[in-house]
């Protein structure tokens, strides 16, 4: 579904929103408007990364990071550093490292309620405290990227930013054309 707002960076006002539901609801919204006629990933993505950022500042949730780490053809075991929102990251990540790492190679969402007690998990940013990864799946089953959140408290992410960040991965995949 799609919506028409004024400027561009209307688009980034999710402050009528008060629950969860509906600020991800308008956040796959915009998203879409945003993708229609523009099916490039750094375009897409990046606007991506302002939308879940804004979206999570409006909720009252300490995200200190919101982006996207990209497999590239010439490297298809690795993550690199993408479109993000927050302080600078590190640059790669192989599969099977990190948090982001795990995400990428079993295909499966990790929600981690406390970074410390994840074995591996990369502290790009030492005030990070939780973090959620989800893997982006091609049609045809391969991880071509993740979306990454780290929040400054302990539990920033739960069951519904899981079931609404694999809804946007699922997006991406439809609206964004990688490489
Ligand atoms: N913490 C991640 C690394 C990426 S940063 O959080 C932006 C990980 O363990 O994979």
């Amino acid at each position: 579904m799609s919506i028409a707002k004024k400027n561009h960076a209307d688009y980034s006002d999710f402050n009528e929103f008060t629950s969860r539901d509906d600020t991800f609801d308008m956040l796959l919204m915009s998203y879409e408007s945003l993708c229609e006629g523009q099916r490039d990933w750094v375009c897409n993505l990046s606007n991506a990364a302002s939308l879940l950022w804004h979206a999570y500042k409006s909720l009252n949730v300490e995200v200190n990071w919101a982006g996207f780490y990209i497999v590239r053809d010439c490297k298809p075991t690795e993550l690199l550093l993408g479109p993000f929102q927050g302080k600078v990251a590190c640059q790669s990540i192989p599969f099977g490292q990190g948090v982001c790492g795990a995400a990428a190679e079993t295909q499966m969402t990790q929600v981690v309620s406390d970074v410390g007690k994840f074995s591996g998990h990369i502290a790009c940013d030492g005030d990070t405290k939780s973090e959620i990864v989800v893997p982006i799946i091609s049609e045809d089953g391969k991880t071509t990227g993740v979306i990454d959140l780290d929040c400054g408290d302990f539990n920033g992410f739960g069951e519904s930013d899981k079931i609404y960040l694999e809804r946007l991965a699922q997006l991406i995949t439809k609206t964004c054309d990688f490489n």
